[in-house]
């Protein structure tokens, strides 16, 4: 409805993903994805729920442009990734899309400040400047006082937080996020996707998260969801009701 109006950002065509599994004297074939398509708008909080094993983080690697698929196209900002060179997906993973993962996926030696500053290193900011914005982006997550310290000294919860940081830190216009609370107790999850939410309206930055949290649906302007690799479907914000965790559809 409104949505239709806004800008598309991220167009999946069709996109069908088979892995093939070598055993020792057979190989199978796991159809991950079964030809999904979705469109996702400008500034838009995304959430594409479905259980484990339906496809989830294999479409998060379609999008993140860090898998190709086996058939159909993926466009961000209009542009089909298949189209562009080695160097040009560098460019897009490093300037138009940030990552959130399940794990957080720190690099355990060094401080929050550092890991947060490392996508500013690859983007040929100055050090003092991509230092700066870093913890800006700290502040922004509330661990500006924890700049200099290790991972292992964080929290899970700080850690998803330097992590939210580190995506957002060479400005994205989208971010990516798969499982983001999967490690999470359900309070500090919540905390999370509040980050999260903050981020997308104080930034204008589009979040797609891949999740089976349903607590995402709190934050979420759309969500679809997927089965077996296959869309099952798409509903706005208004067409759900959340209740006491509970969710109720308005027919
Ligand atoms: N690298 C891989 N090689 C072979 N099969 C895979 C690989 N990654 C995922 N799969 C399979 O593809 C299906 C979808 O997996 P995945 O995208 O990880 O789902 P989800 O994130 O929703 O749990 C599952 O059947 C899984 O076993
Ligand atoms: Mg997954």
């Amino acid at each position: 409805m409104v949505a239709d109006n806004r800008r598309c950002i991220v167009d999946v065509r069709d996109v069908k993903m088979v892995y093939n599994v070598k055993n020792r004297d057979a190989s199978t074939h796991v159809h991950a994805l079964r030809g999904l398509s979705l469109q996702v708008y400008e500034n838009e909080f995304f959430a594409i729920m479905g259980p484990s094993g339906s496809g989830k983080s294999t479409l998060f690697n379609m999008i993140g442009a860090l898998q190709t698929p086996t058939a159909g196209e993926v466009l961000i900002e209009g542009v089909n990734l298949a189209s562009l060179k080695p160097q040009q997906l560098a460019a897009v993973r490093c300037f138009e899309l940030g990552y959130i993962f399940q794990t957080y996926n720190l690099l355990p030696v060094m401080s929050a400040l550092m890991n947060v500053a490392l996508p500013t290193v690859f983007a040929g900011m100055s050090t003092q400047e991509g230092e700066e914005r870093a913890l800006e982006c700290l502040e922004i997550v509330g661990l500006r006082d924890r700049a200099h310290h290790l991972p292992s000294e964080l929290s899970g919860g700080q850690q998803q937080r330097v992590a939210i940081a580190r995506a957002f830190v060479n400005k994205p216009r989208i971010i990516l996020a798969d499982e983001p609370t999967g490690n999470l107790d359900s309070r500090t999850g919540q905390e999370i996707i509040n980050y999260m939410k903050n981020l997308q309206q104080g930034s204008g930055t589009t979040i797609i998260t891949v999740t089976h949290d349903d607590k995402m649906l709190t934050a979420a302007d759309r969500m679809a969801w997927i089965r077996d690799g296959q869309l099952e479907r798409i509903a706005n914000r208004e067409d759900i009701e959340i209740r006491m965790g509970s969710i109720k559809e308005h027919h």
